[in-house]
């Protein structure tokens, strides 16, 4: 069945559900994605994230989240949705991979905060660490500015990978050494819409 028909083939409210032709829509859509963990688990993770990070703080002082661009975009809209305090957030932006799969050892801002953060807990909602570096890089940068605290919430970690260390307070789920796409992470800006996380079928990942 061609994607036109199977959009057809079922009620338009089991575009955001889990339903097996929503989920075949997708994998049908994206064959070159092998799926590693399904959407419907992520969800489920993201919701236990939520109600562990309200958990650890208040309504009196909840946590700035602040998002690095552009992989986390997808995590945090998730996860803001899943933490009822009334969070704020923030984005920074900052260059690491380029458009490339391999580190290339740089790191650089490319926006700040829009926000001031002296004395507010601000809590970093990453979308992998990998090498560490760029999470390395960010925490001295806002360690500086004075924060009541300082967490990081990664969805994905592959410590196979990790040349620093970092702490991590909050994690989705350890990963193997892989290059995933999917729900915010991107190969050569691709990919970051799909509702899953996956492992591209070729075995060649050089940028294009
Ligand atoms: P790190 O500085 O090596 O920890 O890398 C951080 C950034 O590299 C992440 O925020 C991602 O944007 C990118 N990255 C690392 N691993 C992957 C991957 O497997 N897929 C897509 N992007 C990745």
């Amino acid at each position: 069945m061609g994607v036109k028909a199977m959009l057809h083939s079922y009620e338009r409210s089991a575009l955001i559900g889990n339903s097996e032709s929503w989920v075949s829509l997708w994998t049908h859509s994206f064959p070159e994605v092998e799926v590693l963990i399904p959407a419907e688990q992520i969800q489920a993770r993201v919701a236990e994230l939520g109600a562990e990070i309200a958990h650890d703080y208040s309504a009196e002082n909840p946590p700035l989240l602040v998002g690095v661009l552009k992989g986390s975009l997808v995590f945090l809209a998730d996860l803001m949705r899943a933490i009822p305090l009334p969070v704020q957030y923030d984005f920074v932006a900052i260059s690491s991979y380029g458009a490339q799969t391999e580190h290339t050892g740089q790191v650089r801002l490319l926006k700040d905060l829009d926000s001031q953060i002296e004395g507010c807990h601000v809590l970093v909602v990453e979308d992998i660490l990998d090498t560490g570096l760029t999470l390395h890089y960010l925490l001295e940068l806002l360690r500086t500015r004075h924060p009541a605290s300082l967490r990081i919430c990664t969805l994905l970690r592959k410590p196979e990978r990790h040349l620093v260390e970092i702490p991590v307070d909050y994690c989705g789920f350890v990963i193997p050494n892989q290059f995933v796409v999917g729900y915010g992470l991107d190969y050569n800006g691709r990919y970051r819409n799909l509702p899953f996380i996956g492992v591209l079928r070729t075995t060649n990942l050089e940028p294009k």
